[in-house]
């Protein structure tokens, strides 16, 4: 046994065992993506209604598979944004005391945080450098931003400059929370390939860790900020959950998909229409149960406790009644 290894001070938390026995980044082998045969997805169907859709299926394997593999792409992407351009600079805003108040021992946990989101993002282009490789399939769009960074950009645009970072700890440990739960739910479909859910599976597994350490932080960090501050971004945060979890109702990615795989116009429409409300169900759906887990996780870091953060809430659920009763009219 190595004695320098194996060896732990006695006043260590638990987190770093934890981290040194667990963190994918010091256990897990490199991701092989396999070469695609017939039957098999780089994408889960049941996540991309586009791959069921008769014309689709018409032009055969390839297409499908065309189709599925823009979406990889595309997921891989959003992930390497969210750990590059918010997560590791959150955790590195912690571990320099741009988010004050952390302990030593929460600098070292943010900078196992900052070492397990480069992984994953090291993982996730990885990834998508051997799909090309293997397909010859060029992404039809690499973004350089996703719904969530635009939606904390907007906040930061109301927010004053002196909040930016005691608001960039909530919604990180916001968007950690949702990633978690979307990470299982995408890993639990049956219809992508091992490899596929192999990396969702391996990078949960160091989500769930962070979750629990940016609410736990969050929590101590609420009880810390002056009220002036919690009520300007108690305030804030209903219209900020509803930007954040917008989904794109104008489906811009899938067109470009349909396009670049050669289909006409009136082709693509046709495809857009008729799997619109299956699209429509799932974006609903997926934001429904989300926003209601994300008023949960906020009871439990103590943000409803404080009475402006409650009555934004429900001036805010009563104003979107209202609009949705006015609709309905
Ligand atoms: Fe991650
Ligand atoms: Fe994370």
């Amino acid at each position: 046994m190595n004695p320098i290894a194996a060896r732990s001070a006695p006043s260590d938390p638990e987190s770093v065992e934890r981290w040194y026995a667990s963190a994918t980044v010091r256990n897990s082998p490199r991701i092989v993506v396999p070469d695609i045969t017939q039957g098999e997805y780089i994408f889960p169907r049941s996540r991309q209604p586009l791959s069921e859709h008769p014309i689709v299926t018409g032009l055969g394997e390839d297409a499908i598979s065309f189709v599925l593999t823009q979406s990889a792409y595309r997921y891989m992407y959003e992930i390497g944004l969210l750990e590059t351009r918010y997560v590791i600079d959150c955790a590195l805003n912690i571990v320099n005391n741009e988010i004050k108040g952390a302990s030593d021992n929460e600098k070292r946990e943010a900078l196992a945080i900052v070492i397990d989101e480069g992984y994953h993002a090291y993982v996730a282009l990885d990834f998508i450098l051997q799909m090309k490789a293997l397909s010859g399939v060029q992404p039809v769009e690499v973004p350089d931003t996703n719904g969530n960074l635009d939606a904390v950009r907007r906040a930061f645009e109301v927010l004053p400059q002196h909040m930016h970072h005691d608001f960039q700890l909530i919604s990180v440990c916001l968007a950690e929370h949702t990633l978690t739960k979307d990470l299982l739910s995408i890993g639990r479909e049956k219809d992508a390939t091992r490899t596929f859910t192999q990396v969702m599976t391996d990078h949960v597994s160091d989500e769930g860790r962070h979750a629990n350490y940016f609410a736990r932080l969050t929590k101590a960090h609420w009880a810390r900020l002056p009220d002036a501050t919690k009520t300007v971004i108690a305030t804030l945060l209903p219209s900020y959950l509803d930007d954040y979890l917008a989904g794109d109702p104008e489906r811009g990615f899938d067109r470009k998909v349909l396009s670049a795989y050669g289909l006409a116009e009136s082709q693509v429409s046709r495809v857009i229409d008729e799997t619109h409300e299956t699209y429509l169900a799932s974006m609903n759906g997926y934001i429904t149960k989300t926003k209601a887990n994300l008023v949960k996780l906020l009871q439990r870091v103590g943000i409803m406790d404080f009475p402006a953060a409650r009555a934004a809430f429900l001036a805010h659920e009563a104003s979107a009644a209202l609009t949705s009763t006015i609709r309905a009219a």
